[in-house]
């Protein structure tokens, strides 16, 4: 392991002895002990321009409420407890109520439709979820597949208001062990249905240390995280750490729009804004008078995480935002952390993600586990153990067990490494999508067409597309007798938004005749999209169908 002094980086952090840990004491319940309960922790502004503000101590205390309400309904420790809820104060106040109580809080992203639910609901085992009414009806839709499910808590239910408003302010965070687990979050591989991340409040002390070296955050910051907490960014860097560090955070409830958002940038005198690449190439399409509207005078520091960022993105941002450009950095919900980054005191090399932190042993090898040299494409791996790495996948340890290869953890991704230590990105080892930032199993999209009546089976890809970095195209073979039409096309999309989720549906879909297939029956979605792509689609001996 790398030899980094955790220990002393830990008695910032507040502990009741050496090993009884509840993060929230750290990331809220201080501030309050200190005097600062004044103090903005949240600024939301709906598209309506609805603004609500939170201060720590409204947090602090509604936070508390959530924890009481929680325990009367019989929360205990480790029990997973779920939000399905936009990014309203809610989300924010219940997760920590949630971790308050010793329960672990799961997330799920405020798009995804029925089945998505029912898979995350049914494998934690969740015991209570809170959600609006509007986002309830589906998960009422599969609530009679839910027998763990006790409790759907309706945040604008009249009744649920009065009972929420009657409880005490005050509650004392359970005392949960370091290792003991805080949050997890389903998310998506190759293969097989999302897998539950699991992270333990231990990890909090390398998750600050990271917000305060690669992301510059510091007292005093007008801070965005543009991420949703359904995804592990909007956690770490959206919940945990800004509280953690004392700032207040900027949250737009709505959707994303270039002109709205410069304008929050110039409002609310963003100084750190942190956001993903997909949205800096809109805000680019849309063209550089926009951005001369506004003033950036505020801003100090510009990061970005998710996919590659690409260098046309960091010139653009140098050009309009005087000098100032987004810096990549790279981490995986099982990292639990920033691992690679472009740091504030780095030289440029533009199109790499930079180095590994301090505190990251991360390596290019081979596929049986030796260094490769430099400049050689391999697999990104990192040398466990570390304080924020996942501890288990949910009830699937063969899974957990599948991420290490001799010592290291394999993240799964492609790289190289240059001779000044910066690290390339490559690609995905496996068929994992990114689209528009976001992780997509092509099995999950696979699922959910070969449900709809009259598709036999189908295949999913993630194509190149220059604003989104990948888009979801989805190849599908329909039974005899059935006909390809556009409006066909129509209704299959639908079909996946409603039933997976409304970012995970495909954008393209082409009907053909048959699948490439091994002769074991699984599909070949590589050579699905070197065809797609117009390139040799390599050795076909192992196909069966082709
Ligand atoms: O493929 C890498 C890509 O996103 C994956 C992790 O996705 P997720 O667990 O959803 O976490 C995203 C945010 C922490 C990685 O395996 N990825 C992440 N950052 C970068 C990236 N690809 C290229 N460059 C990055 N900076």
């Amino acid at each position: 392991m790398n030899n980094y002094n955790w220990t002393e980086k830990n008695k910032e952090l507040i502990w009741v002895d050496d090993d009884t840990l509840n993060i929230t004491s750290t990331i809220i319940d201080r501030h309050i002990e200190n005097g600062d309960g004044k103090k903005l922790a949240y600024i939301f502004e709906s598209d309506d321009k609805e603004v609500i503000q939170l201060t720590y101590k409204d947090l602090f205390e509604k936070s508390n409420q959530s924890a009481n309400l929680l325990k009367k309904y019989v929360v205990n420790k480790g029990d997973r407890v779920f939000l399905f809820l936009p990014r309203i104060p809610d989300l924010y106040i219940n997760f920590l109520g949630v971790l308050k109580a010793g329960a672990i809080a799961g997330t799920m992203f405020s798009a995804f439709g029925a089945d998505a639910l029912k898979d995350r609901l049914s494998n934690s085992g969740a015991k209570i979820v809170f959600t609006t009414k509007e986002l309830s009806e589906r998960i009422l839709a599969v609530k009679s597949e839910l027998p763990e499910l006790q409790h759907i808590f309706i945040i604008d239910d009249e009744e649920y208001i009065k009972e929420f408003a009657s409880q005490k302010k005050e509650f004392s965070p359970v005392p949960t062990r370091s290792e003991d687990y805080a949050f997890m979050l389903y998310t998506s591989g190759t293969t097989g249905k999302p897998k539950g991340i699991v992270h333990a409040h231990a990890a909090l002390v390398q998750q600050i240390e990271t917000a305060k070296y690669v992301l510059d955050l510091k007292e005093g910051d007008m801070y965005w995280c543009t991420a949703d907490p359904g995804w592990v960014t909007g956690i770490v860097y959206g919940i945990l750490t800004p509280l953690a560090l004392g700032v207040t955070s900027f949250v737009h409830t709505g959707r994303f729009e270039p002109d709205l958002w410069y304008s929050f940038v110039e409002k609310y005198k963003i100084s750190v804004w942190y956001t993903a690449p997909t949205a800096i190439r809109m805000m680019m399409a849309k063209g550089d008078e926009l951005v001369k509207k506004h003033d950036f005078s505020k801003l100090r520091y510009l990061a970005s995480v998710g996919e590659p960022l690409n260098p046309e993105a960091i010139e653009w941002s140098q050009k309009v935002f005087e000098g100032k450009y987004f810096h990549d950095t790279w981490w995986q919900t099982e990292t639990g952390s920033i691992m690679i980054a472009n740091t504030p005191d780095l030289p440029l090399k533009i199109g790499s993600m930079g180095k590994p932190l301090p505190w990251v042993d991360a390596e290019i090898i081979d596929d049986e586990g030796n260094p490769v040299p430099p400049d050689t494409e391999g697999n990104l791996a990192i040398l466990p153990p570390w304080p924020s790495i996942m501890r288990t996948v949910w009830q699937n340890q063969e899974k957990y067990s599948s991420y290490f290869l001799k010592n290291w953890y394999i993240s799964g991704d492609r790289a190289k490494k240059d001779t000044d230590g910066y690290f390339w990105f490559i690609g995905r080892a496996d068929d994992v999508i990114k689209t528009s930032g976001e992780r997509v199993g092509p099995f999950e999209v696979e699922s959910a067409l070969v449900e709809y009546e009259g598709v036999i089976e189908a295949g999913v890809i993630g194509k190149p597309d220059e604003i989104r970095g990948e888009i979801i195209k989805a190849f599908v073979v329909l039974k005899p007798g059935v006909t390809p039409s556009e409006e066909l096309k129509t209704k299959l999309q639908e079909h996946v938004k409603h039933h997976l989720a409304g970012h995970a549906y495909p954008r393209e879909i082409e009907f053909i005749d048959k699948l490439p297939k091994t002769r074991s029956g699984k599909i070949m979605r590589r050579i699905l999209k070197a065809k797609e792509l117009g390139q040799d689609i390599g050795d076909t001996s192992t196909l069966e169908e082709y």
